[in-house]
C-alpha cells in the first residue's frame, strides 16, 4: 500500500525540518564550547603589562581600585574585558598590587580601609591587608601582580591569567 503523494511530501519536509532544527540546535550548543576549549589559542598574551597611570595619583598609605582593559579580550567580552586591581603605594615609588578576585571562586573583594582588610561578599571570604588568608574558605592569598615604575613616573602592572581552585 502506497502512501498518497500529499501524506508523502509532508513526512518529507517535516523529516527534512526536524533534521535542521537538530543541526541549529547542535551549533547553538557546541559553538560555545569549541570556543572556549579554543580559547587558550584566542587569547594567548595574557601577561602584558597595563598602564595603571600617573604614580603622583596615589597617596601614600592608600589602596584603591584602579582599572584597566585586559590585554587580549575576545571580541564578544564586551563589559568583562575592563578588569582591576587593589593598588596599594606604600612609598615613594613602592607599589603592591593584588588581584580583585578571590581565590575561593573569583568574586571581587572589597577593601575595607577602616578594618585593613579585604572582604569577600559571596561566602565570607577575609584577608589581611598583604592579602594572606585571615578566615573563611578561601584556599589561598590574593594574587599579586608585579609593578613596574616606567619613564619615572608611570605605574604598570604586569597581568596574568587568573587561577581558582576549589576545596
Ligand atoms: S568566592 Fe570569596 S569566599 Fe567564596
Amino acid at each position: 500500500m502506497s502512501l498518497e503523494p500529499d501524506v508523502e511530501s509532508r513526512r518529507k519536509f517535516l523529516s527534512r525540518l526536524s533534521l535542521g532544527l537538530s543541526a541549529l540546535a547542535g551549533a547553538v550548543v557546541s559553538v560555545p564550547i569549541v570556543a572556549y576549549l579554543l580559547s587558550p589559542l584566542l587569547r594567548p598574551a595574557q601577561r602584558q603589562w597595563r598602564d595603571l597611570g600617573l604614580v603622583d595619583n596615589f597617596r601614600i598609605g592608600e589602596t584603591v581600585e584602579v582599572a584597566f582593559d585586559e590585554p587580549s579580550p575576545l571580541p564578544w567580552a564586551g563589559q568583562t574585558a575592563r578588569t582591576a586591581v587593589w593598588l596599594r603605594r606604600t612609598g615613594p615609588v613602592e607599589f603592591t598590587a593584588f588581584g580583585l578576585n578571590c581565590s575561593h571562586l573569583g568574586c571581587p573583594v572589597n577593601w575595607r580601609p577602616d578594618a585593613k582588610l579585604f572582604l569577600c561578599p559571596c561566602h565570607g571570604g577575609v584577608y589581611y591587608a598583604d592579602g594572606s588568608v585571615a578566615g573563611g574558605p578561601p584556599p589561598h592569598p590574593l594574587i599579586q601582580y608585579d609593578i613596574q615604575i616606567v619613564d619615572g613616573n608611570r605605574v604598570q602592572v604586569l597581568t596574568r591569567p587568573l587561577t581558582f581552585t576549589q576545596t
